[in-house]
């Protein structure tokens, strides 16, 4: 079977994308700096593995290495090459991804996600492996006036440092492309806001720093720890005055990526494609709430307070080029994903972080 690397497997949505790989057979070699991430995800992944499908043999494996270390890169790439199995696709999820540190730090955001990327690409290249699934974000649209569900056309405009690294990362994607008589698979997928876990409850989010992300925050009212959620600004121009966000199921995601790559291998030509991955459904801040307390039943305060900085009205994914193109629909939807995050987080209160 393939031997696929995958860059940030131990994260949130690396580890949930190599369960689904492993699952389905391939052989996995998960590079990982653990900046953000816990070692002991592996043995999670393995025994979810090995408990549903005892007769699979396949393996997976953890190096430590941060991707700004090419030399350590390279090593990984020719050791790979002397067992006889060489990589077949990389799974790029490795970065920093933290809107408001890109802010206060945009050079570890330039040197993480962009040097980290172009390292990459050179090992790749040098050493032959010219499939690769890159992680990008709806974060490169520029703000949208309208109502309506951002295609992958829509002119691109990051507000943040952050983003304008998965921008730039995209553009040299696109570069190595055009080069005549390349031979690069690569397929750009535009994540939306991800969410929920692992339905088995043991394979969620676990931020090693405060998180700003919305659901942690949920998380953390729901489990007592905070009081309130603050909701930033009620005063938008939608139906209750929150903005309206496409929440996407991490396993959805993740079968997202399997999808994309399987696609990838079938190209005997070089290919590039750039695909949203969302569910084409918006649900404002207020009824991601009141759906949560409502599947879990508990009750999360919240408080108004104004808008952050930065913050946009609406946006949702046009996903129809993922379904036609990758065969992809979301299965799970707001329900799933408000049950699974609290499962996930009521199951293991402290995250990875006391395993
Ligand atoms: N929100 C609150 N209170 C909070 C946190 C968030 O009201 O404490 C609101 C935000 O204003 C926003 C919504 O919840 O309306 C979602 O906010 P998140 O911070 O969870 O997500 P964003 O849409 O701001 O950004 C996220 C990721 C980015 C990614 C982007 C993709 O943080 O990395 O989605 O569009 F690029």
């Amino acid at each position: 079977m393939k031997k696929i690397l995958v860059t940030g497997g131990c994260g949130f949505i690396g580890s949930n994308t190599s369960l689904a790989l492993l699952e389905k057979g391939y052989e996995l070699l998960i590079v990982d700096s653990l900046v953000n991430s816990y070692q002991i995800v592996i043995d999670k992944i393995k025994s979810l593995c090995f408990e549903k499908n005892p007769e699979n043999t396949n393996s997976i494996k953890l190096i430590n290495c941060d991707l700004k270390d090419r030399n350590a890169l390279e090593k990984i790439f020719k050791e790979s090459n002397t067992d006889g199995n060489k990589i077949s696709a990389v799974l790029h999820f490795a970065g920093l991804k933290a809107v408001s540190d890109s802010l206060l730090d945009p050079l570890s955001y330039w040197s993480s996600n962009v040097l980290g990327t172009i390292n990459l690409l050179n090992v790749m290249d040098k050493f032959e492996c010219k499939t690769l699934v890159f992680s990008s974000s709806a974060t490169i649209y520029g703000i949208n006036n309208s109502k309506e569900n951002l295609k992958e056309s829509h002119y691109k405009k990051p507000l943040n440092p952050y983003g304008m690294t998965k921008e730039t990362i995209e553009k040299i994607l696109i570069n190595l492309n055009s080069v005549e008589k390349n031979d690069w698979r690569i397929a750009i997928l535009r994540y939306f806001n991800p969410i929920g876990a692992h339905t088995s409850g043991e394979l969620g989010e676990s931020p090693k720093n405060t998180p700003n992300n919305i659901m942690p925050i949920i998380n953390s009212v729901a489990s007592g720890e905070r009081e309130y959620l603050n909701i930033f600004g009620n005063d938008w121009n939608t139906l209750d005055g929150t903005p309206i966000r496409d929440y996407i199921h991490v396993m959805d995601l993740a079968d997202g990526h399997l999808k994309a790559m399987e696609h990838l291998f079938k190209s005997s030509e070089s290919n590039l494609v750039t695909v949203n991955l969302g569910t084409g459904i918006g649900k404002s801040v207020l009824q991601l709430i009141h759906v949560f307390e409502e599947v879990n039943n508990i009750s999360i305060p919240y408080r108004f307070s104004s808008r952050r900085a930065g913050d946009i009205e609406y946006s949702v994914a046009d996903n129809q080029k993922a379904k036609e193109l990758l065969n992809w629909k979301p299965n799970k939807d707001i329900k799933d994903m408000c049950k699974d995050s609290w499962n996930w987080v009521s199951k293991n209160p402290n995250g990875y972080s006391d395993k």
